[in-house]
């Protein structure tokens, strides 16, 4: 396969496994010499994919994929492959029974890092009381944004609010050299996923008691945490917040006031010697605002960084809706 056909492959195949939305994928970009065997490779590297056969996707994304595939390649090619055909109404037999299920999984991959990392995920937005048990693009964005500057995390103590899935946690401790990585969530349904995705993600990993992990020398601790009761919380012995983030938190101003408390709760317990990232995605500007003004009367500063553009991105997500990354910190 031509070297342009085979990168082409390379990103569709990471892009499909981690269910990237269809509208994103640049399918006019599908090359259009491809040998009979090349389109095999096609669905042999996205729906055939062993890391799919074994812990699949959501069904209705495959076969939307499937169909668009097909739409592109009859485009172009008089004749398409067999088992573009054959995967499509063999996908389409699973459909009735996905229907019940609540959960579908998502693969996260970055060769030239190592990191393979398969989420068990709901296939609702909301689903047990919580918008937490699916991972959100700024979750991506932030976790590519750590791992593009690692020396803000390197040989750091993390404490993350609000983790949901615990997705950016997890490639930061698959990628970089962090010390401590404390993921909270206030809902427990979010806690016992975290745990059920840690398990399946870190071959090796050692747990020494609920919720509580060594990995290569390093350590996770997966915590409820309800913000406003962040002055309740037992603490685990080695954590010494250094740097706290969140990602997607700011989009429903009735929780404001308990974020800017656990977030000042934090900085006061550190005497302000610890920084803070967040990852937003901008749905209302208003919104947005109305959080950093909040957080700029409590004394903070606060810096907009550049978000990891496509092109040199390691992960992908859903840019429809921009995402952005402040840093915060407050002098003492
Ligand atoms: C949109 S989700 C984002 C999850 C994750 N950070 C991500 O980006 O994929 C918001 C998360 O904040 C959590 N959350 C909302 N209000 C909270 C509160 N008062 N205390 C603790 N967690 C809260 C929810 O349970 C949910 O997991």
């Amino acid at each position: 396969m031509k070297e342009e056909s085979e990168k082409y492959l390379e990103v569709l195949k990471r892009q499909f496994l981690c269910g990237y939305p269809l509208h994103c994928i640049d399918w006019e970009g599908i090359p259009t010499d491809l040998t009979w065997d090349q389109q095999k490779l096609f669905v042999e590297n996205t729906v055939l994919n062993s890391l799919n056969k074994q812990y699949p996707l959501k069904i209705s994304y495959q076969l939307n994929f499937l169909k668009r595939l097909l739409q592109y390649l009859e485009k172009s090619y008089d004749e398409v492959h067999d088992i573009v055909y054959e995967s499509f109404c063999a996908v389409q037999t699973l459909v009735a029974k996905d229907a019940t299920e609540k959960y579908a999984y998502k693969h996260y991959l970055q060769p030239a890092l190592d990191v393979t990392l398969t989420m068990r995920e709901s296939k609702s937005f909301v689903a047990e009381g919580t918008t937490g048990l699916c991972s959100w693009q700024a979750s991506i964005a932030l976790a590519d944004y750590l791992v593009q500057n690692s020396d803000i995390v390197n040989n750091k103590c993390i404490l993350e609010l609000g983790a949901g899935t615990g997705l950016c946690g997890m490639i930061l401790l698959q990628c970089c050299d962090v010390r401590h990585i404390l993921l909270t969530d206030g809902s427990m349904e979010c806690i016992e996923l975290m745990k059920e995705n840690v398990c399946r993600n870190f071959k090796g990993i050692v747990e020494l008691c609920s919720g509580e992990y060594e990995f290569k020398g390093r350590w996770l601790n997966l915590k409820q945490l309800q913000w406003d009761a962040i002055d309740k919380m037992k603490w685990p012995n080695n954590n010494r917040t250094d740097i706290i983030l969140a990602a997607d938190v700011v989009y429903d101003d009735t929780v404001f006031e308990a974020l800017t408390y656990a977030i000042d709760f934090v900085f006061k317990l550190r005497k302000d010697k610890c920084e803070m990232l967040l990852a937003a995605t901008v749905r209302n500007e208003y919104t947005l605002q109305k959080f950093l003004n909040m957080i700029l009367a409590l004394k903070f500063l606060v810096v907009e960084k550049d978000v990891i553009p496509l092109d040199k991105c390691n992960f992908y997500w859903d840019r429809t809706t921009p995402v952005k990354i402040f840093h915060i910190t407050r002098n003492s």
